[in-house]
């Protein structure tokens, strides 16, 4: 005998269970993304709290220096532009309103001021069991891209939180973007996990960087006027 679907109507006794089913499955997927998000608020606003404000300093004719909450529009504008329209996620949105000058970096054109570059960081449940802070995005706009400023942009971010006392810097990045991976491979991140990403459908690595080597150099305003700890 071959099989039929037939629609069930909500009155039945069935029906309503799998209705109410589908209800609470969804009810619990919401609550459990909403506890993770609120996790995610205590442990950025908590771990942050003991960071300073990145310093401001002039390279080329970009000024690269800490973001501000009044940034959050240009960085999704610029976020979209960088990465097909899509929208800058929640998560990246909710550290640069908790710590914008503390978790954002800006990079701008000197003269007009517009925000033409970014790295962006946060504290994932990793970091904080690991002692790392992790660069949840860097980009920069495609007229700048492949001149040392990625490098000189993370290279601060670096200092800044081994002045800040942290272990290391984590990151994820996908083996097809060249560009990124060796930028931070050269800064000394080691990839510690490999994995296959199914929503980006792409070979990924989770890296650190051991900030130790970090450690000597004093925060000065300019990149030129570090010196290391006597
Ligand atoms: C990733 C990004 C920020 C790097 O900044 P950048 O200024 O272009 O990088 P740098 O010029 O400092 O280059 C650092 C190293 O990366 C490598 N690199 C840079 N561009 C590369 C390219 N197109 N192909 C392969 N390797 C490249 C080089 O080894 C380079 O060091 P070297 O020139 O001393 O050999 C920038 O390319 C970007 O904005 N990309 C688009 C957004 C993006 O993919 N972000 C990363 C998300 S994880």
């Amino acid at each position: 005998m071959g099989r039929t679907t037939r629609h069930v109507p909500h009155r039945e006794h069935g029906g309503l269970a799998l209705v109410s089913g589908q209800r609470s499955g969804r009810l619990e997927k919401y609550l459990a993304r909403a506890a993770l998000m609120s996790a995610f608020v205590l442990r950025n606003l908590w771990c942050g709290r003991r960071l300073r404000p990145f310093p401001t300093f002039l390279y080329g004719g970009t000024s690269v220096g800490p973001l501000s909450r009044s940034d959050i529009k240009h960085v999704e504008r610029l976020y979209a532009s960088i990465n097909g329209g899509s929208p800058l996620d929640l998560r990246k949105k909710a550290a640069l309103w908790l710590h914008a000058p503390r978790l954002g970096i800006g990079v701008r054109d000197a003269a007009t001021g517009e925000l033409i570059g970014m790295s962006l960081y946060y504290f994932n449940a990793r970091d904080r069991r690991e002692g790392t802070v992790h660069e949840g995005y860097i980009g920069l706009d495609a007229s700048l891209r492949g001149a040392g400023l990625g490098t000189v942009v993370r290279r601060h971010a670096l200092r800044q939180f081994a002045f800040a006392g942290l272990r290391g810097v984590s990151s994820r990045i996908s083996l097809a973007n060249t560009a990124s991976l060796n930028g931070n491979l050269k800064l000394g991140f080691v990839p510690v996990d490999t994995y296959f990403d199914p929503s980006m459908g792409e070979q990924r690595h989770y890296l650190v960087c051991d900030l130790q080597p970090y450690r000597p150099y004093r925060l000065c305003a300019s990149d030129e006027q570090e010196r290391p700890k006597s």
